[in-house]
């Protein structure tokens, strides 16, 4: 009998996470979607099933440890004690002056976009080395390339995600788990819906969620070469590509010449 494969996914609700709950569901997936938006949820629910997938849906804010592991436990022994893709997507951002966004908004980023992530990490950690060739996406950015101004803290989360991506890549081959991350740069979603930075007006938002849904899709089933260099992260996009290209040989004085005129400061 074919082994249904599985994916976790955090912050399916919507944009990004949404639409790739709906990729892996067509590719024949089982597919977990969480996320503290139970109403999108349950739309999520009815779209995986209207593309013949059978959805696992729940309530679950990433921030919490516990509602983590449990989820995660249910998600498992439901969908026949695999976790092939783990999906830590759920994020927030904040753009503006850094003094001018208050503190308690600035932490809430931290806690969703890298506590969210250890979380997850942490608690698939046990089912991804029970699964052969699994598999972890962490959603970093462009933004993980240099430090964005209006968008500093954001920036900063998205660089912690970078980082453990690539410590955990290291440590967790020994287990057969690769950690990968993506870097699209802006992608036309909620998170993007009403902001305006020097940056958003000088590069636009050109990418779509299912333009990143279909990066993830590529790099959990990477090329021979990406395999062969073992690739860790995966820009979505011409504009990251050419950002990666240049941040390799582009002067750290220049880079930062570069990111002051982009975000026209
Ligand atoms: N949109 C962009 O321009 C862009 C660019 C690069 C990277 N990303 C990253 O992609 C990921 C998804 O972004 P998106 O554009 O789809 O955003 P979105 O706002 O469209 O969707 C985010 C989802 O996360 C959920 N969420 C928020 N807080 C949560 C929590 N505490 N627990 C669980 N779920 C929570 C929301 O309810 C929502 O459904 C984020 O990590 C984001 O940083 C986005």
């Amino acid at each position: 009998m074919p082994v249904n494969k599985t994916v976790f996914i955090t912050g399916a609700a919507a944009g990004i996470g949404r639409a790739t709950a709906l990729t892996f569901a067509r590719d024949g997936y089982t597919v977990g979607g969480y996320d503290i938006d139970e109403v999108g949820l349950k739309t999520l629910a009815g779209d995986i099933e209207a593309v013949g997938g059978r959805p696992i849906t729940g309530h679950l804010d990433v921030t919490d440890p516990d509602e983590m592991a449990q989820r995660i436990g249910e998600f498992t022994k439901a969908a026949g004690d695999r976790l092939d893709v783990m999906i830590n997507n759920a994020g927030i951002l904040r753009t503006g002056r850094f003094e001018d966004i208050d503190i308690s908004a600035q932490l809430n980023v931290i806690d969703i976009n890298t506590k969210g992530v250890v979380n997850g990490l942490h608690a698939a950690f046990p089912y991804l080395r029970a699964t052969p060739n699994s598999v972890v996406v962490n959603l970093a950015s462009a933004s993980a390339i240099y430090g964005q101004a209006e968008l500093a803290t954001y920036s900063a989360t998205k660089f912690f995600v970078r980082g453990i991506t690539e410590a955990l890549d290291i440590e967790w081959n020994r287990y057969g788990i690769r950690v990968i991350s993506i870097w699209p740069l802006y992608v036309k979603t909620a998170m993007t819906e009403h902001i305006k930075t020097g940056t958003t007006e000088a590069l636009g938002i050109k990418l779509t969620a299912q333009d990143v849904a279909d990066a993830i899709v590529a790099a959990v089933e990477p090329s021979w070469l990406q395999r062969r260099t073992h690739q860790v992260h995966f820009p979505v996009g011409t504009q990251t590509k050419a950002s990666v290209v240049l941040s390799r040989f582009l002067p750290v004085g220049l880079q930062r010449l570069l990111n002051k005129r982009l975000a026209g400061l």
